[in-house]
């Protein structure tokens, strides 16, 4: 992977696939930046990654939400320079079992489609 000195940042990588991408990139290195609601998990991902050697650390972002992604990428801009890759990762697993259609469908779509929006309109150049 061609990622060294790239600034990435990637949603949703407190856990899960998110952190795994997160410390692939970090291993490629890339300058990564976990943006996820769960700081916390976030924190200890960037902690871990940074004691292998890797350049991490984490932002609070709530992919939902405008101007969370607002906060995230003018403190990136600002500490890191720019941002190279965006990776939106972030999302809720929907039950498909045990909802109403129209109560998944609401959740399924809140959940995972304005972050995306959101994420590659704040992330491209203006
Ligand atoms: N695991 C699968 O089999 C699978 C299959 C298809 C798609 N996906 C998608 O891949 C992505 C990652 O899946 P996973 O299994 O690692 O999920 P996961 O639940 O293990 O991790 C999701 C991460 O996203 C974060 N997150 C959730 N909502 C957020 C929000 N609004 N803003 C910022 N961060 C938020 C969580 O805190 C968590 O760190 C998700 O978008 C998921 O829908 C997963």
């Amino acid at each position: 992977m061609r990622l060294r000195n790239k600034v990435a940042l990637i949603t949703g990588g407190a856990v899960g696939i998110g952190a795994e991408i997160a410390k692939r990139f970090a291993g490629g290195r890339a300058q990564v930046v976990i943006g996820d609601v769960n700081v916390v998990e976030a924190r200890t991902t960037s902690e871990s990654i940074r004691r292998s050697g890797g350049s991490a650390r984490s932002v609070p972002l709530d992919v939902t939400k405008e101007e969370s992604w607002k906060e995230a990428l003018d403190g990136i801009r600002t500490a890191e320079g720019r941002l190279d890759v965006l990776v939106n990762n972030a999302g809720i697993t929907t039950d498909f079992h045990h909802r109403d259609a129209a109560g998944g469908l609401r959740t399924h779509h809140g959940g995972q489609c304005p972050g995306v929006f959101l994420g590659i309109k704040h992330a491209l150049p203006s």
